[in-house]
């Protein structure tokens, strides 16, 4: 019985389920979940491309940001580098291959085909967090797979889809919205028109509240797509619930569990309240920004250059590549694209140095 059949069997003998439920069997199922079987996603070779793949220059930024820390926390003699989600480690790989902070790798993955190449170099590869940590806790394209509860706003109250059937197959079925979801659509969904969807990110702020809890010292990292509640108001008339197999948007999730990613815009807006109700300060910027306060648009400019120089002489390769490199810099700024991420960083409130210098 593959993954869609068990669902079916599973919601003919018990009732339909939160959505939440099923996004978490399509991609966590230990037997047949996207992330949990299969091959590694996020590389060229897989279903999507993120930061860190496009080019070593994200993780090499980040090493300034994370140097900093270190140098904050008043360069103790050595720190977590905790990342979560890691893929197949293009962004700690780059990053400690930068930087000359004394970095302790951890890395968390739930994939197995990503652990076994974490293994290979990175070492240190968990499936869950440390009960303590001092240092930087990373995460690049994380929060947006945690599983949502779907709210639609039928004009005067909210409803809910969960995942029921339609004969043989799986379909969405209307059922009243339960108080918790309700309650986040009403303090993070809005503006919304009737009919618009809001995807309901509980799960995430589970997620933040147990990472923040075992930051003992540093600071949390989050990067992702999507936006705060009132970036997103637009996109609510669709929702942005939405799948992706071989870097293309994949069939909806319902038709092909296990077989595709499935993710939404992250709502920063509610991680910002999970954050601040926790005794901590959250600075957001646009990854663009954030990249260029780090570094990379000094960098570009200086390929830009590099690249003028060398067209002067005979030197194919060597323009080529830097031409290559300068090309990766300006994707991960694009305003439009990787640039309109966004970089969420949390400290603990009158965070003082833990360390001595
Ligand atoms: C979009 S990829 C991003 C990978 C990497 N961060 C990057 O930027 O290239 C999402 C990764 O998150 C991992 N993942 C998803 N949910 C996870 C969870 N709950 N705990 C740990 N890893 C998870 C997946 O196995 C996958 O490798």
């Amino acid at each position: 019985m593959n993954l869609r059949e068990s669902l079916v069997a599973e919601i003919r003998q018990h009732g339909s389920m939160p959505f939440e439920v099923f996004q978490d069997r399509s991609l966590y199922d230990p037997d047949a979940g996207f992330f949990t079987t299969g091959a590694l996603r996020s590389v060229a070779s897989g279903d999507f491309l993120t930061s860190p793949e496009v080019s070593p220059l994200f993780g090499e930024t980040l090493s300034a940001f994370v140097g900093a820390e270190w140098a904050r926390l008043g360069r103790p003699e050595q720190m977590d580098m905790v990342e979560v989600a890691a893929g197949s480690g293009s962004l700690s790989r780059a990053l400690l291959g930068a930087t000359s902070a004394p970095l302790e790798p951890i890395m968390i993955e739930v994939s197995p085909a990503a652990r076994a190449v974490l293994e290979e170099d990175l070492g240190n590869v968990r499936s869950e967090l440390p009960p303590e940590i001092n240092g930087v806790l990373l995460a690049n394209e994380f929060i947006d797979n945690l599983p949502v509860s779907l709210a639609v706003w039928e004009g005067t109250e909210w409803t809910e889809r969960w995942v029921g059937l339609d004969g043989d197959d799986l379909a969405l079925v209307s059922v009243a919205a339960r108080s918790e979801v309700a309650s986040w659509a009403s303090q993070f969904g809005i503006p919304v028109e009737a009919g618009g969807i809001v995807e309901v990110q509980l799960a995430a702020g589970d997620w933040l509240r147990d990472a923040l809890g075992r930051l003992a010292s540093g600071c949390l990292v989050l990067i992702d797509y999507g936006g705060t509640s009132e970036n997103l108001a637009p996109r609510r008339a669709d929702g942005t619930l939405r799948t992706y197999r071989s870097h293309h948007h994949g069939p909806h999730p319902l038709s092909a569990p296990g077989e595709t990613d499935i993710t939404v815009d992250v709502n920063f807006s509610a991680l910002v309240d999970v954050a601040t109700d926790f005794g901590f300060d959250v600075e957001m910027a646009r990854q663009d920004d954030f990249l260029s306060a780090w570094g990379l648009r000094d960098r570009l400019s200086e390929l830009r250059r590099k690249e003028l120089a060398l067209a002067q002489g005979s030197n194919t390769m060597d323009r080529l590549v830097v031409r290559s490199q300068k090309t990766e810099a300006e994707t991960l700024l694009h305003p439009r694209g990787l640039g309109d991420f966004w970089v969420f960083v949390a400290r603990r409130q009158n965070a003082e140095p833990r360390f001595e210098k």
